[in-house]
């Protein structure tokens, strides 16, 4: 290490020397010439002769747009028996390994250090490690069997990484109409499609697409139900239905009249329309 740094700074001495040489010009003249301050060479003179990793990190650097010499704090170090990898800053100078012990060879997928996440590798290749870095969704698609756990990932996630695909790109026609994924996600979780929630705000008009009679007989009858969404009653997850007792009590019923009978439907009749029985 400390012959490296030796040769790394002899190196750059000599450079130093060419570059002020090219760049700046003679600024003094004969002893003169020697009396001034050698200041390392900015990002910008790096620039000049390494043109196209400026570019790539200008473009397409990301977190990694810094000063060339954060990173390559030892470099032209020409000495042939000074294998490369040494003369290259490595990621783990600066990184732990962020994705665990599984994924240690970083620009195997990273491709290019000076443009870390634009030169990701295609998800085709990605994709026989999707399970490893997001547990969480591969859990969540096996525990709720669905059609879409019977797809792959990238098929959905396909084209890059990290893309979110909208529904309608195979879902044309559907029990509502198609507005924007964010409100098909309202109701059903992409990783377990099956399993719909909803909030209490849902209008009753998502529900009727499914379920019209259910919505003709509630806004045709004249008593107070009629005005309430569905989703007020059967709330939070499809399927889920309440009992009348969960908002009335015993109504103004006293209990030992209820108890005679099997349920307040049995005068009341169906909840959506509570026609006297
Ligand atoms: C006057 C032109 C010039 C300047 C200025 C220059 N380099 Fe170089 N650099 C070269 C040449 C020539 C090579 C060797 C040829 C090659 O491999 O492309 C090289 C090689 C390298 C390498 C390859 C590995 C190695 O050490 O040999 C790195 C890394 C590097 N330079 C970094 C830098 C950095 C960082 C700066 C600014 C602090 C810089 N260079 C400034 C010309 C320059
Ligand atoms: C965030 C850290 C980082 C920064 C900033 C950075 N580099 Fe690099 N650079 C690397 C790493 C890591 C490698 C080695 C990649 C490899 O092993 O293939 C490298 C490789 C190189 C190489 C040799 C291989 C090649 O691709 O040609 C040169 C030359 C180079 N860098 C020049 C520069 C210059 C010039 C700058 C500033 C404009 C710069 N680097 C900024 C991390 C950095
Ligand atoms: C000299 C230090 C240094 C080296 C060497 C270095 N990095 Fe980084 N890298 C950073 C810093 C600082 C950040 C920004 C903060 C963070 O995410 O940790 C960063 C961020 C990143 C990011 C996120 C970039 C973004 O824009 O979101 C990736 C990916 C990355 N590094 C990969 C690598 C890989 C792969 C290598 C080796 C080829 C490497 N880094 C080498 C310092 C370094
Ligand atoms: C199997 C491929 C693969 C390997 C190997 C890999 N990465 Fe990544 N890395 C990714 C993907 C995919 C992302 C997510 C990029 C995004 O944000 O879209 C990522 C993101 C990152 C980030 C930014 C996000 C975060 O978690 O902070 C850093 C930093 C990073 N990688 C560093 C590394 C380093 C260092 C190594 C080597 C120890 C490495 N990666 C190895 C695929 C890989
Ligand atoms: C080496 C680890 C790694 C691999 C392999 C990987 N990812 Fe990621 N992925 C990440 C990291 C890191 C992020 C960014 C941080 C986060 O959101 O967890 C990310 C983010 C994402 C995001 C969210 C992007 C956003 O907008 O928030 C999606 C979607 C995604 N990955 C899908 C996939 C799919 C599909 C695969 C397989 C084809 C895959 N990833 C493979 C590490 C990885
Ligand atoms: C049927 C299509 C589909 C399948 C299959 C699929 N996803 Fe997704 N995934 C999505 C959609 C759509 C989103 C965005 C949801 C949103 O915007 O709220 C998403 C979001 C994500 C996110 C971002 C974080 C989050 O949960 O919102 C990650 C990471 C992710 N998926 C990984 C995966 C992995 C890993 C697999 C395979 C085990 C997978 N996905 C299978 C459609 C799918
Ligand atoms: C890459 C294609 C693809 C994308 C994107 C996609 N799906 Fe699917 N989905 C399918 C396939 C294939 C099926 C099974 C056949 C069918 O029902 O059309 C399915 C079935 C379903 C089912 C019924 C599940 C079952 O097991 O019966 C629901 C609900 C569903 N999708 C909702 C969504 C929602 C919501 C989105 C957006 C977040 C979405 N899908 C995005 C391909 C996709
Ligand atoms: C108000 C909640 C809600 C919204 C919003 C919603 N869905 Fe559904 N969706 C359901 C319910 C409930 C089912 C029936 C589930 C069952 O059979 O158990 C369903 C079933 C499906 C099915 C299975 C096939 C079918 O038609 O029966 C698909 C596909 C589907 N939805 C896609 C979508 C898409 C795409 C969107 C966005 C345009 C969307 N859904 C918006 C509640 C909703
Ligand atoms: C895509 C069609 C579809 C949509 C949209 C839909 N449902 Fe359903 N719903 C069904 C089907 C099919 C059944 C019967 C099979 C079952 O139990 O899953 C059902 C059953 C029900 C049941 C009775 C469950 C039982 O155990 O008898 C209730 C209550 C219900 N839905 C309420 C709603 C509400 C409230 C909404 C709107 C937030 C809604 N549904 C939206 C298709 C749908
Ligand atoms: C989620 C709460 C909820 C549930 C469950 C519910 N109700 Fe109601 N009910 C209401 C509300 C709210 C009103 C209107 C109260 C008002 O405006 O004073 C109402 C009104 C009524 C009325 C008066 C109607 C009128 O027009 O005067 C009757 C009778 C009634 N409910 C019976 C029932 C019966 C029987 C059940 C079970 C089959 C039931 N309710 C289930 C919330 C509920
Ligand atoms: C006042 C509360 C309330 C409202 C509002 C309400 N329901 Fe119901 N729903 C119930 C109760 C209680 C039951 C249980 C059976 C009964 O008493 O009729 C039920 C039963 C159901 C059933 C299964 C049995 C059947 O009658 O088909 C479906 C499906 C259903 N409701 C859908 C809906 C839909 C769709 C809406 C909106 C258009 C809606 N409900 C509005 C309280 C309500
Ligand atoms: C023996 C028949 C019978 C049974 C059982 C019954 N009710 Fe009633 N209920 C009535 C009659 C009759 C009225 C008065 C007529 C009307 O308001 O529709 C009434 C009125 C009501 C009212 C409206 C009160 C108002 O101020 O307008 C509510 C709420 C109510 N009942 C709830 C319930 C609930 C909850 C149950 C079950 C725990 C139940 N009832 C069981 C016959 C019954």
């Amino acid at each position: 290490m400390k012959n490296l740094v030796f040769a790394g700074l002899a190196g750059w001495v000599l450079l130093m020397t060419m570059a002020s040489y090219a760049f700046a010009g003679d600024e003094g003249q004969g002893a003169d010439l020697y009396l001034q301050d050698v200041q390392p060479m900015t990002t910008m003179e790096c620039a000049r002769c390494h043109y196209s990793a400026f570019v790539d990190i200008r473009d397409q650097g990301g977190l990694h747009q810094q000063p060339c010499t954060d990173c390559h704090q030892v470099y032209h170090n020409f000495k042939p028996s000074v294998p490369m990898k040494d003369k290259l800053p490595q990621c783990a100078d600066c990184h732990d390994a962020p994705h665990g012990d599984l994924f240690v060879g970083c620009l195997g997928c990273h491709t290019n250090a000076h443009a870390p996440v634009t030169s990701l590798i295609g998800v085709d290749k990605l994709a026989k490690d999707c399970e490893a870095c997001h547990g969480e969704q591969q859990s969540e698609i096996k525990e709720f069997p669905s059609a879409h756990a019977e797809i792959l990932c990238s098929d959905c996630h396909h084209s890059r990484h990290g893309n979110r695909p909208s529904c309608n790109e195979c879902h044309e026609d559907v029990h509502t109409p198609y507005i924007d994924t964010e409100k098909c996600v309202a109701c059903h979780a992409p990783h377990s499609p099956l399993e719909v929630t909803y909030g209490e705000e849902t209008p009753s008009k998502l529900c009727s697409g499914c379920h019209e009679e259910v919505l003709e007989a509630l806004t045709g009858s004249s008593k107070k139900h009629s005005v309430l969404q569905c989703a007020f009653c059967h709330v939070e997850k499809h399927g889920n239905i309440p009992a009348c007792q969960d908002c009335h009590e015993s109504g103004p019923h006293n209990e030992s009249m209820i108890k005679k009978f099997t349920g307040c439907q049995d005068c009341h009749g169906a909840a959506h329309v509570l026609k006297l029985q």
